[in-house]
Parts: structure tokens; sequence; C-alpha cells
């Protein structure tokens, strides 16, 4: 997708610079398109998580990359390296730390970083696992300084260093532990302290899935659930999913749903458009905040270039999730680009929002 800055442009949207309209607030409902989990969403998604590598869509590359990790590792009869995946939400890293047990035999220990507040928290984890083992922390950049340093030889030399009693006194102990694996995961990777980032032997991204990756994880998904969905009603419903199978199973449901009360026998293209503009989802989906950000950024800053602070001035959002989750999909179909001088809408926002491209921009359409 072409960059496009433009200082002259001639054609200028309500042309009022400087302060952003007061912030309009988001509307106070469920936020089908949010790729975090809901809290009590993780249940229901355990029934359609893929349990082995065959199942998990997309990510070739990862796939690739993991696949002969654990077949060399198998031929020489070690624990697989350890692995940081980092990636937005939704995009299937716990999934493929469970993966990766089932296909190594072996168990996976779950945890995230906010559960290992005290030392005693991570020690008590590293001791009951059997060689193989995969230990799973999620949110790996929150590790509290202690947990992180208890980790480092535990990573490097699988042995616990244990300090043993007061002032003149104390000694270190050292307690051997299983070989193990340590899959860690994270949305922002560039977070994580470099001595904990160096002993990952395989860090991993994952990118967000094409329409039809989507598409097949839906029809997977609607079979388990046992709802009838043509492949251009499984289409419809990747192309509003911003690139994220969580999103694609969740708004899949509230097809269903809806197929069921208006007693369709079938999910196809024009129920599942139907349906998700009844839930007011965009065609391309995107939801209130990427529409106010890319709006602002047209509307008061004439295109760009803009600041993020500005601009989450403007959303009422912080700038880290505005960095963290809006962005990298605007980024990934072209709406946004992100410049040193700050952000800038793309032409296809323009067209998309119902706004004119100024002419420099417009020469740039495809
Ligand atoms: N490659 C895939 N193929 C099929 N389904 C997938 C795939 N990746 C993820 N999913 C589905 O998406 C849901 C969310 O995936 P998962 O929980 O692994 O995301 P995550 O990256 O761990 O998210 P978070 O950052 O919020 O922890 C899962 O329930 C799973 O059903
Ligand atoms: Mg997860």
């Amino acid at each position: 997708m072409a960059i496009i800055s433009s200082k002259k442009q001639p054609q200028e949207p309500n042309r009022q610079p400087e302060q952003p309209r007061e912030v309009a607030k988001a509307p106070p409902k469920e936020n089908l398109l949010q790729a975090e989990a809901a809290v009590d969403e993780g249940k229901q998604e355990e029934s359609i998580r893929p349990q082995r590598f065959a199942d998990y869509i997309g990510q070739k590359d990862l796939k690739d990359v993991l696949e002969i990790a654990i077949k060399a590792a198998k031929s020489r009869g070690e624990v697989l390296d350890h692995l940081l995946l980092y990636g937005p939400p939704g995009l299937g890293k716990t999934t493929m730390a469970m993966i990766l047990a089932a296909e190594m035999e072996v168990n996976c220990k779950i945890t995230s970083a906010p559960a290992l507040e005290r030392p005693r928290d991570i020690v008590g984890l590293l001791v009951n696992l059997k060689p193989g083992d995969i230990l799973f922390i999620d949110e790996i950049h929150r590790l509290s300084r202690m947990t992180e340093e208890i980790l480092y030889p535990a990573m490097e030399d699988y042995r616990l260093d244990i300090t043993v009693g007061k002032g003149s006194s104390t000694k270190t102990r050292s307690i051997p532990l299983s070989k193990f694996t340590l899959v860690g995961a994270t949305t922002r990777a560039g977070a994580l302290t470099s001595p904990l980032r160096d002993r990952f032997g395989l860090i991993q991204k994952l990118r967000f899935y094409e329409v039809d990756e989507l598409s097949k994880i839906v029809l997977r998904s609607a079979q388990l659930l046992q709802t009838s969905v043509t492949e251009d009603g499984a289409a419809e419903v990747a192309r509003r999913s911003r690139g994220t199978p969580r999103i694609a199973n969740r708004l899949l449901k509230r097809v269903r749903d809806y197929a069921q009360v208006k007693s369709f026998e079938e999910i196809n293209e024009k129920v599942a458009a139907e349906a998700l503009q009844l839930f007011q989802v965009d065609p391309c989906g995107l939801d209130w905040t990427d529409r106010r950000m890319l709006s602002v950024i047209i509307e008061n800053f004439n295109g760009g270039p803009v600041g993020l602070e500005t601009i989450a001035a403007a959303t009422g959002e912080d700038t880290q999730t505005i960095e963290e989750v809006y962005e990298p999909y605007l980024m990934q179909i072209g709406y946004l680009s992100r410049t040193p001088r700050g952000r800038i809408a793309t032409p296809t926002a323009y067209k998309h929002l119902g706004f004119k491209p100024p002419n420099e921009q417009l020469s740039l359409l495809p």
C-alpha cells in the first residue's frame, strides 16, 4: 500500500486543525470486534480450539519452523527450545502452545505473568515440572523482576537458585529442575527485558490471517457447532473479522443466533451480511474506535500526519491500546500508515469512510 504524505492538499475536508473536537464516547455495548477474549469467553473457546497441528489453519511460517523444531527435538530425545510467541490478541498463541504439548506428548502448564507475583508462585510451578513439560506463561512482558531473575537460571541451566538465610549468613542453594520448555506469549515483544528475550531459542511472530484462511476457520468452527454455513457465507464472516480467528468465531456465533431466530436453514453470504449489519459490524471489520481514529485524522488533521497522543485524546483510548490493538489491523488493511512525523490516513481509508480523497492521493489509487 502506498504511503501518502502530502502537505498541500487542494480539497480539504473540514479544516479545523490544532485541537480535536471534544471526545465522543464509544457506544457502551458489547464489543464484538474486540480481539481480546471477553470475560466469559474462555470456556466457549475451548470447544472449538484446534488440538493438533493439522487443525491449526494458516500461520504457515510459524508452523514450518515449529514442525522442524519438534521433529529435531523428538529425534534427539531432547526438549524443545524455549519459544516466545508474539503478536496481537486472538491470533492463536495459547492454542499453539497447547498444540505443541500435544505434538510433543507432554503436559502443558498454563499460567500468566500477573498470577506470578510472588517468587514462590513461579518456584512452585518450576519444581513440579516433569521432564519435557511445557510451561506456558501468558503476558510474559508483565513478569515481576524477582520472578524474572528466578527464570534466568531455570531457562538456561534448568536450575533453581534459592537464597537462604539473612545478612552475613546468606547462602545460595541450587536445586536441579527437570528439563522443560518455556513458551512465553506477549502482545508486546518490545516490552520484554533483553536478558529474558535472549534466553528464548525461538522467537516467532504471529500475523493476521488472510480472508481465505479465516474462511476455513469459520467453516471448521461451524462444523463443530453443527451449523450449516456456505463458503460465501464463511467468507462474509471472515472479511469482517479483522484478520483474527477469535473474532471470526465470535461473529459466527452471532450469525448463527440470527439465522436460527429468523429460521434460515443455512448461513449464506446474504444472511451473514444481514446479521452482521444488524450487529453493526462494518464490512471491513472496523469498529467505532477505528472509524473515529480515521475520521479524526481525515477531518481534523487533513489526513495527517498526526501524532499518536492527539489520536489518543480524540478517541479516549490510551496510546498503548491504539498502538497494539487498533493500528496493526488498520495498517494491515492499508488504511493507515505510520511515519516518523505521525499517522496518515490513506486514500482507501478516505473512500471507506465516505470522504473524497485529496487529489494527489486519488492519483495513487489503483
Ligand atoms: N490457526 C488457527 N486455526 C483455527 N482456529 C484458531 C487458530 N488460531 C486461533 N484460533 C481460534 O481462536 C481462538 C483464540 O486463540 P488463542 O486463545 O490461541 O489466541 P491468543 O493469541 O492466545 O490470544 P490472547 O493474546 O488474547 O491470549 C481459539 O479459541 C481458537 O479456536
Ligand atoms: Mg492467549
